[in-house]
């Protein structure tokens, strides 16, 4: 009997088919899933790529409860017309520190994960009050509350040391000197601001609001925006795959 006539047993009885079935298909997800339990993480490092400064985290925090993941994704595909409209693409570990990630399935509006420096602060003040102000016909509701409210944000130190739990670099420093942080980064000329910024590398510090000397919920939103997709240089890759 030949090999071939051999594989007939096989092909005559369903039993061992679907038992030679299972074991070629266990080998198969063995070999995709074991080595995912030896990896400490999927996402490769990237130069730049640091954690959300505590005005920032407040900023985050504040576009989660104000819901603007319903119309807005961060999230830019490699699809060569997003990359024309947004940008490079995202890399995952831009939204490595994001717990929840914002990336977003629902684009009633454009996507915001390169929206940092896009605009003046002045601009996203008023858009975020009146979006009709400056952008005629838009549909994104106005949120002009966020300028009236001061800051809450006693507890961010207290946020901090939940995400260092789930793996966020922030150091026992950076939460000991959160409050001082977020104040630095929220007004102009703050001493602590250099200080601000060797922790957190190339934080803006200013006052992004109109009231001095107060930091709005509107200023951590903002600060927030102006901060996203600024973290990676990708002209230094540019650079080098032009040199190739
Ligand atoms: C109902 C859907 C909707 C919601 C909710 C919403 N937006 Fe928008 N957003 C839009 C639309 C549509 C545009 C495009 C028109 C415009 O610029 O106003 C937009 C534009 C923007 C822009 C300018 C983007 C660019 O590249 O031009 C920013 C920044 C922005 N939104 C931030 C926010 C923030 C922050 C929130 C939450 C506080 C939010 N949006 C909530 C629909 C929405």
């Amino acid at each position: 009997m030949s090999l071939w006539n051999k594989h007939a047993i096989v092909e005559k009885n369903s039993i061992l088919l679907l038992l030679g079935v299972l074991v070629v298909i266990s080998i198969g997800g063995l070999v995709e899933i074991l080595p995912l339990f030896y990896l400490k993480s999927t996402i490769e490092k990237v130069e730049g790529v640091r954690p959300y400064t505590p005005l920032e985290l407040a900023g985050f925090n504040i576009y989660v409860r104000e819901g603007c993941y319903n119309c807005h994704s961060q999230m830019i595909r490699a699809l060569r017309d997003e990359v024309e409209r947004y940008g490079h693409y995202s890399l995952a570990a831009e939204s490595m520190y994001d717990h929840p990630f914002q990336w977003g399935s629902k684009r009633n509006g454009p996507d915001l994960a390169r929206v940092g420096g896009k605009y003046s602060d002045d601009w996203q003040r008023r858009h975020l009050t009146n979006p009709r102000a400056v952008v005629s016909g838009s549909i994104m509701p106005g949120y002009p509350f966020l300028a009236q409210a001061s800051l809450d944000a006693d507890k961010i130190d207290e946020h901090m040391k939940v995400l260092a739990i789930e793996g966020v670099p922030y150091s026992d420093e950076m939460i000991a000197k959160a409050s001082i942080d977020l104040k630095a980064q929220g007004s102009d000329d703050d001493p602590n601001a250099a200080d601000l910024i060797r922790r957190y590398p190339k934080a803006n510090a200013r006052a992004f609001g109109e009231q001095k000397g107060v930091i709005t919920e509107a200023d951590a939103l903002i600060a927030y925006l102006q901060s996203l997709g600024t973290a990676i240089d990708f002209k230094i890759y540019d650079d080098k795959a032009n040199m190739r």
